[in-house]
């Protein structure tokens, strides 16, 4: 029994059809990578998993509980975000809070704990990350992948069914990758169900138990990363690994 399954979503925007009837499914415990090209609708994709944007049409089955893709319910909007985290590109910390109070807020504004509670799991949180140290500098005192693991450690605060990551490295120096996806592969290590945007082969080769291959608002093909990345059917998708196996 899936964890969540999502059914024909579907979203235009400016008669630009972003997704088109998209059929997903996981399962507790799965990691899935998401590759494809720039504008292949991954984040809107994602996004639409916890509400960020909605959809025209499509429907969520999520935990047993159906939801309207379309016009949900404010209740169901809240209670998705307290199981569903995400971690973005661009960090989103809030500027003026220092990284404690960035992992605290969600705790307890969303999940109602106390102060002190939420302050003992952040301060966990940010052990786990390597972190500690930090508790009180402001996201202008931190590095980009410094930054990064925080956004980690407030999804992971939450203790969400599944976290939704986008391009999480793509914004990081170089040799500051490897932290961050040390994080994300300690987490799938330890059973964390997640969907990964990335093009960090590596990663997906070692950690995916699906990757789905987005092009123009679909899923064009879907597989374990061996299928994918060494036996691709479309040429949509052999055309699109070799070219980001030449950036590297
Ligand atoms: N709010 C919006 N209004 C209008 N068009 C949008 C909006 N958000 C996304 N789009 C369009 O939807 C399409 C999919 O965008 P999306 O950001 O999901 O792609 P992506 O696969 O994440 O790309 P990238 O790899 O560059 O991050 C693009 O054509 C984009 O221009
Ligand atoms: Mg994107």
């Amino acid at each position: 029994m899936p964890l969540l399954t999502v059914n024909q979503l579907d979203k235009t925007v400016d008669n630009n059809h972003i997704l088109k009837n998209i059929d997903f499914q996981i399962s507790k415990g799965e990691v899935i990578v998401v590759i494809g090209p720039s504008g292949s609708g991954k984040t809107t994709f994602i996004s639409n998993l916890n509400f960020l944007n909605n959809a025209d049409k499509g429907e969520m089955n999520f935990r047993d509980k159906k939801i309207d893709l379309s016009s949900p319910k404010k209740d169901d909007v809240l209670w998705v975000r307290r199981h569903i985290a995400m971690v973005f590109q661009n960090y989103n910390l809030f500027k003026n809070k220092t990284a404690l109070e960035n992992i605290t807020e969600g705790l307890i504004h969303g999940q109602g704990k106390s102060r002190d509670e939420a302050n003992q799991i952040a301060l966990e949180e940010l052990k786990n990350v390597g972190l500690s140290e930090k508790k009180d500098a402001y996201p202008s005192q931190l590095s980009g992948g410094q930054k990064q693991r925080i956004g980690i450690a407030r999804a992971t605060a939450l203790k969400p069914d599944i976290i939704l990551f986008d391009e999480p490295t793509s914004a990081l120096d170089p040799e500051l990758v490897g932290t961050v996806v040390q994080d994300m592969d300690h987490l799938a290590q330890q059973g964390q169900t997640m969907i990964v945007v990335t093009h960090l082969m590596s990663f997906a080769k070692k950690v995916a138990t699906k990757v789905l291959f987005f092009a123009d608002g679909a899923i064009l093909e879907s597989g374990t990363p061996d299928q994918i990345f060494n036996h691709p059917k479309e040429k949509r998708t052999k055309e699109f690994l070799s070219a980001i196996a030449e950036d590297r």
